[in-house]
């Protein structure tokens, strides 16, 4: 209940803006660090839009989340340059670590792993943001690394 009404406060402060859905859905999940799946029916209701289109829009723009993120979040970039120095391996043998795909969270709720598109880092590549802080050249001893730290 608590949820609705706070995002009743947002759709209010919305209201008679154009092309609104995007700044809400910005503003719903800073409000609650996602934006809860029981507030997509209510959004869509006030924006005369159907279901789909909101989920639609929510599933094109990967910033959304759905569910509250892990502890820790472990960003690895996809950008190309990344990509041609290993990115790729990095990024499945991640995976397989943690045993979760891209915008996945970990079942202890330990770490969320996100996709990144180019941390300007390039020349180091590849590259990682870990819990915001910016990581270069991680080979597999330096990803064992952040794991064990994040893990802690
Ligand atoms: Fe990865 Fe630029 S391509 S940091």
């Amino acid at each position: 209940a608590e949820v609705h009404a706070r995002v009743d406060d947002i759709l209010d402060a919305h209201e008679g803006l154009e092309g609104p859905l995007l700044p809400i859905l910005h503003a719903v999940q800073e409000a609650f660090g996602h934006v809860p799946l029981d507030s997509l029916p209510r959004i869509a209701e006030r924006l005369n839009l159907s279901r789909a289109e909101v989920h639609g829009v929510m599933s094109f723009y990967h910033d959304f989340r759905t569910r509250p993120h892990g502890r820790h979040v472990l960003k690895l970039c996809r950008a190309e340059a990344c990509q041609a120095m290993g990115g790729d391996r990095l990024a499945e043998a991640t995976q397989a670590r943690l045993g979760i795909g891209w915008h996945q969270t970990t079942a202890d709720g330990g770490v969320t792993l996100e996709p990144v598109f180019c941390l300007g880092l390039c020349a180091c590549g590849p590259a990682a943001l870990v819990d915001g802080r910016v990581v270069g050249r991680v080979d597999e001893a330096r990803l064992e690394r952040i794991l064990e730290e994040v893990r802690a």
